[in-house]
C-alpha cells in the first residue's frame, strides 16, 4: 500500500480487445499498472463502453472541434498531460500523432500493430500479409516515433498463415497474440526492465 500506481492512457478508435486484455491483466493482478483515462478519437467506439463498465475515465476528443490537426494534438496534449500519465498506450487509435505529441511524451509512448514490423506496416497489415503470400505473420508493441509503425520493437508474437485463411481469420489468430503481449510490453516498461539503444531494445536482466 502507498506505493504509487504506474498510470496509463490508452487510445482508441474502435473496438477495444486489446484495452480490454489490459483491464483484465490489471484486475488479475498480473499487470501492476491502472488506466488513468481511455480517450477515442470515435463517438461509437465499444472502447468507451469497455472503459465505462470497468469504471475508469472515459473521453470522446471530437476531431472536428478543432481547426485543425494541430489544435487537435495540442487538446490531446492537454488532457494527457493533466493526467500525468507515465505511458500513453495506443490500442487501435486510428489517428497519426504529429511531431509536438510526440515530442511532448518522448519515449512514453507504445503501439500495437498487427504485422510482423517492418513489414506491412500502415493501413490493413493483415490483408497486406495475405496478398504477399507469407507464411508467417504476427503482431509487434514498438515505441513510437513521428515515422507510420516505425519505432523501436519491444516484443513480437508469431503467427503461421494457412492457405484458407481470410483477413478475418487471419486477424482473429493474430489479435489473441496482441492480448498476450501487449499487457507483457507494458509490464516490462512498469518494472522499469528496457533499454533502448537507437533502434535496439533490451531487456535488462534482474
Ligand atoms: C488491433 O489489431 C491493433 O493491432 C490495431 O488495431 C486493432 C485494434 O483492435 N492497431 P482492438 O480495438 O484493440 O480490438
Amino acid at each position: 500500500m502507498g506505493s504509487k500506481k504506474f498510470k496509463l492512457a490508452v487510445l482508441v478508435s474502435g473496438q477495444g480487445t486489446n484495452l480490454q486484455a489490459l483491464i483484465d491483466q490489471i484486475e488479475q493482478e498480473v499487470l501492476a499498472a491502472e488506466i488513468s483515462i481511455v480517450i477515442s478519437n470515435v463517438k461509437e467506439a465499444f472502447a468507451l463502453e469497455r472503459a465505462k463498465n470497468h469504471g475508469i475515465k472515459s473521453h470522446f476528443l471530437d476531431r472536428k472541434s478543432y481547426s485543425g490537426k494541430a489544435e487537435f494534438d495540442q487538446a490531446l496534449i492537454d488532457l494527457l498531460q493533466a493526467e500525468a500519465v507515465d505511458l500513453i498506450c495506443l490500442a487501435g487509435f486510428m489517428r497519426i500523432l504529429g511531431k509536438a505529441f510526440i515530442n511532448s511524451f518522448a519515449g512514453k509512448i507504445i503501439n500495437i500493430h498487427p504485422s510482423l514490423l517492418p513489414a506491412f506496416p500502415g493501413l490493413h497489415p493483415q490483408r497486406q500479409a495475405l496478398e504477399h503470400g507469407v507464411k508467417f505473420s504476427g503482431c509487434t508493441v514498438h515505441f513510437v516515433d513521428e515515422g507510420v509503425d516505425s519505432g523501436p520493437i519491444i516484443l513480437q508474437s508469431v503467427v503461421p498463415v494457412y492457405d484458407s485463411d481470410d483477413e478475418e481469420t487471419l486477424s482473429r489468430r493474430i489479435l489473441e497474440q496482441e492480448h498476450d503481449i501487449y499487457p507483457r510490453a507494458v509490464q516490462l516498461l512498469v518494472e522499469d526492465r528496457l533499454t533502448v539503444s537507437e533502434r535496439k531494445v533490451t531487456q535488462k536482466k534482474n
